[in-house]
């Protein structure tokens, strides 16, 4: 199968050479395990080493606090964003439709992604009952009748729905991607929305937990279709020079 190298030191050979090429990957992780840095590292060593063009997509934060933030660990995005190889989107997440996913299809298409990264799915699937229509009719409209429904369950359903079709329609783009997400502390899913666990090719889990030793993160590799994973928990740590993944058994 071939591989899309992640270039992030340790990482690669835990996955027999990288991602699955055209894989769609959820990284995910309660708040401050890496799970940007992680993806703007996979991007930025996409841009720069391997000569495959980029995209990253925040729901969240401000394109400057992303390349700030990035600069913390060594990454010069601004860099490869004037050279083309690497291209930041914000979408706000009052601009979210059930159409979002035709935009960025457009922009992957135009510009010849090859790797992308969407951060994150859990913004995704907080907004997504607003936002998207069950065939013509949005949870907004019906509110707007006054009929009883009950929202939570609607809402559910509406959620589940929307990220389902969303990461089907982003696995059709061809590109290999990561998308984050945040993960319960504890329950039978590893994700919140309960259902892109099932739709993804792989889920690559970021954790964080202080024990007073070396080192606080990890990460461990949950399922990758089509791999041989690796399948213990190895130390994450977050350098000045970029992520590392250790290997203790040496
Ligand atoms: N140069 C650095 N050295 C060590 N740690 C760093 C450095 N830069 C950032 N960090 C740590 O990385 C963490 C942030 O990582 P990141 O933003 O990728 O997490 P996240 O999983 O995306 O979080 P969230 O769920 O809040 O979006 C911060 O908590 C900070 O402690
Ligand atoms: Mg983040």
């Amino acid at each position: 199968m071939a591989r899309t190298p992640s270039g992030i030191k340790g990482f690669d050979k835990l996955t027999q050479g990288g991602l699955p090429k055209g894989a769609t990957i959820l990284l995910i992780g309660t708040p401050g395990t890496g799970k940007t840095l992680f993806s703007l590292e996979y991007l930025t060593n996409g841009a720069q080493r391997f000569k495959e063009r980029s995209m990253y997509i925040t729901l969240e934060q401000s394109l400057d606090d992303i390349r700030t933030q990035a600069k913390g660990i060594g990454l010069d995005l601004t860099k490869h964003e004037k050279n083309g190889m690497l291209t930041l989107m914000h979408i706000p997440i009052t601009e979210l439709t059930n159409k979002t996913i035709e935009l960025i299809k457009q922009e992957v298409q135009k510009r010849k992604i090859k790797r992308l990264v969407v951060d994150s799915l859990s913004t995704l699937a907080v907004n997504a009952p607003v936002y998207s229509p069950i065939k013509d009719v949005a949870l907004r409209d019906i509110m707007n009748y006054k009929a009883f429904f009950s929202p939570p369950i609607l809402g559910d359903f509406v959620v589940k729905r929307f990220i389902y079709s969303f990461l089907y329609d982003l696995k059709k783009l061809g590109c290999t991607t990561l998308v984050t997400g945040e993960a319960p502390e504890k329950g039978e899913y590893l994700t919140r929305d309960t259902v892109s666990e099932f739709i993804a090719d792989g889920i690559i889990s970021l954790s964080f937990e202080s024990m007073g030793g070396n080192y606080s993160r990890s990460l461990l590799i949950r399922k990758m279709r089509g791999t041989k994973a690796d399948e213990d928990i190895h130390p994450l740590e977050i350098t000045k020079k970029g992520i590392v993944i250790h290997d203790l058994r040496k």
